[in-house]
């Protein structure tokens, strides 16, 4: 992955927070996935009143891609409007390390702050289908 190609995602991935449905919370999160065959998914998070049924951006990027056959991620990039680059809940990287195990991961905030990190170090030690 090139600076240029993550900089790209955590635009589409800014994009797609304009989608987000959070009448809750109010804080609205664009998500966005690279494929291995190049293609994009982008996702925002969606809300509902039994507050459970909630769905993370970044899940709702990876479904999608999952959804259109894409079971190869090299990239996620996650949105939001926050002091600091927000990191995926502990659900998202969970559905992560299954479905994007080896993926590069660029969290970024409205203000430009990126940090760059990978799957693998967002979740270490995972339950998986190891283990069944
Ligand atoms: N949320 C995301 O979409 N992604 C994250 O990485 C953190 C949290 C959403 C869930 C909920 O709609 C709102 O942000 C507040 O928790």
């Amino acid at each position: 992955m090139t600076e240029k190609e993550l900089m790209d995602l955590v635009g589409r991935a800014k994009a797609a927070r304009d989608k987000a449905y959070v009448p809750y919370s109010h804080f609205a999160v664009g998500a966005a996935v690279l494929t291995k065959e190049g293609e994009f998914f982008t996702g925002c998070n969606i809300e509902n009143a039994s507050y459970g049924a909630t769905c993370c951006a970044e899940r709702v990027a990876l479904f999608k891609a999952v959804s259109h056959g894409c079971r190869d991620i090299r990239a996620l990039a996650v949105v939001a409007d926050a002091k600091q680059p927000v990191p995926p809940c502990g659900i998202c990287r969970q559905v992560m390390i299954e479905l994007a195990p080896r993926a590069v991961v660029a969290m970024a905030n409205l203000q430009g702050e990126t940090k760059i990190t990978t799957t693998d170090e967002l979740l270490p030690s995972p339950f998986g289908g190891g283990f069944l």
